[in-house]
């Protein structure tokens, strides 16, 4: 361990070994745990739990806690507990193949919400009362400010709403994070402050976070690292998807509808996304500009090539090769990435304010452009809403991608009716598959559905989309979103028992 950076001395007082702050957290206990995608979630002290939570089990005990994030963590937080069915309640977005196993096994109650909006439901008491938060951050000031971590999520609503602090101070990651966050409060209503972000780099807060020292019970020293991202170099069919979106937008800067240097990004995670990201990097793009809520690698390439002017998020979530990067060049990425509390990173006000191009991934689409992100054939949950929500209904632009066929081509990605919806066809105006991209703004269902069928199916399933829509539309007599109830979840049928589309 490198030198201390707790420069406070009644909270340096309460240093403890991550056993010893385990200890502090009782059976039954809500927990509001640091963490987004990846990085910023504390390291030791879930570890420490899940080992105590393991013995109580095996003498019998009933011990299990719930879980608040910011987003999805990482093996050694929710990987951990959820191994040891340490776990009752999980709220937001997980991808943990363990918390993911228990959500599926009824082991566990997961509660999936729009992530701008959990703080303010955990300060509603929605979730019940917040007992513990387990917040990592890189050091304490001297007057017991805090320096935030790689992310912010609802940290700073954990530390108020908690009544027992535990900090995991990480000196594995680097000091001069320092100034780069931005911390703002909305406040509740009535009489909520207005979000005066009138441009993705405008700084409305202060840099760190504040807990008030006689609620922290202990604080805990790491300097494990955190979880590296791993993206594997874009396939075929996420590149076709790319250039169609990447063509798609400069049509619309040829037409006058968006300018030379496009409205802010924000790009969902996954390989799609990032080889979005690369296509536009080499695109001849200049001054940029990402209002977002997780920063991959793509984007920290486009801020190195200079392509990418400001990017502003509330977590940053790289690959080890990006990772080094981002150290020794940190000081030019502060100047570049303003990390904020996801209740700001996601607020509608601002997405709706600054006219965000969101491009997120999907499970699957039906004919009339309503998107299901979250549930394997209706009711297995995958990872969670995440802030598609958020982006989607208050973009200027929502695009929703996914290649047009899952599981080795056993599953269309293309249906005549969602199994689950997250996005109605309300919030959704751009699908796009490796075979096209279907431009839904201003089309009726009717004719969205023959887009959707024309430019985004697999070729070799458009006859049997198009014989639905057909009859279905027989059937409805002009009706305004013809469908056959009976028949409509044919497919999602078909597919439960094996047989091929
Ligand atoms: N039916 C069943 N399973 C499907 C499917 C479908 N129609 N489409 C994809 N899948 C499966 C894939 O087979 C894959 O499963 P595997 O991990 O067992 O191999 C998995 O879903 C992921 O699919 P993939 O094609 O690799 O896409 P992805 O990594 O881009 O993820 C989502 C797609 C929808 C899971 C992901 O984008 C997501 O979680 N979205 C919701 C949250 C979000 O949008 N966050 C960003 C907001 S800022």
């Amino acid at each position: 361990m490198s030198e201390s950076r707790i420069h406070n001395a009644a909270l340096r007082g309460k240093i403890m070994s991550a056993g010893e702050a385990a200890a502090l957290v009782r059976p039954g206990d809500n927990i509001g745990v640091s963490g987004f995608t990846g990085s910023g979630h504390p390291k030791e002290v879930p570890q420490a739990l899940a080992r105590r939570i393991e013995a109580a089990h095996e003498r019998g005990e009933d011990f299990r806690v719930g879980i608040w994030t910011g987003a999805s963590t990482a093996p050694e937080m929710d990987g951990v507990l959820f191994k040891v069915d340490g776990v009752s309640f999980r709220t937001p977005y997980q991808s943990d193949p363990n918390c993911r196993n228990r959500i599926n096994g009824g082991d566990a109650f997961y509660v999936d919400e729009h992530l701008s909006e959990v703080a303010q439901n955990a300060a509603w008491g929605h979730y019940g009362k917040l007992d513990v938060a387990l917040i990592e951050i890189v050091a304490i000031l001297e007057d017991g400010r805090l320096v935030p971590s790689t992310s912010v999520g609802n940290n700073p609503m954990w530390l108020d709403l908690a009544e027992r602090v535990i900090l995991e101070v990480n000196t594995g990651l680097n000091a001069q994070l320092e100034g780069m966050h931005d911390i703002y409060s909305t406040g509740l209503p009535p009489h909520r402050r207005p979000i005066p972000i009138v441009k993705v780099d405008d700084r409305i807060g202060e840099p760190y976070l504040r807990v008030d020292p006689r609620k922290v019970v202990a604080v805990v020293e790491t300097d494990r690292p955190d979880r590296d991202t791993q993206f594997s170099a874009p396939d075929e069919k996420s590149r076709l998807i790319a250039g169609h979106i990447l063509d798609f937008l400069q049509y619309e800067v040829k037409k006058g509808r968006i300018p030379a240097n496009l409205l802010p990004l924000q790009s969902g995670v996954g390989n799609v996304a990032n080889a979005v990201m690369a296509g536009l990097n080499e695109g001849p793009y200049e001054n940029l500009s990402a209002y977002t809520e997780v920063l991959q690698d793509g984007m920290l390439d486009m801020i190195r090539s200079g392509k990418l002017a400001m990017a502003s998020a509330t977590a940053v979530s790289l690959s080890k090769t990006a990772l080094v990067d981002f150290n020794v060049n940190i000081s030019e990425y502060r100047k570049r990435i303003i990390l904020r509390p996801q209740e700001v990173s996601n607020h509608p006000e601002i997405v709706r304010r600054l006219g965000i191009i969101s491009m997120n991934g999907m499970l699957e689409a039906d004919i009339y452009g309503n998107v299901n992100s979250t549930h394997v054939l209706g009711s297995k949950m995958m990872n969670g809403l995440g802030g598609s929500g958020d982006f989607a209904r208050n973009a200027y632009l929502s695009i929703f991608m996914t290649p047009s066929l899952a599981k080795n081509g056993a599953l269309s990605c293309i249906v005549p009716m969602v199994s689950h919806v997250d996005h109605t066809e309300h919030d959704v105006q751009v699908l796009v598959t490796e075979h096209g991209l279907a431009d839904l703004r201003g089309l009726a269902p009717r004719q969205r559905a023959k887009r959707v069928i024309e430019k985004c199916a697999d070729p070799r399933l458009r006859p049997a989309l198009s014989d639905y829509l057909a009859r279905a539309e027989k059937t409805a007599n002009g009706q305004q979103t013809p469908h056959l109830l009976g028949e409509a979840f044919d497919w999602h049928l078909r597919a439960l028992r094996g047989e091929p589309m």
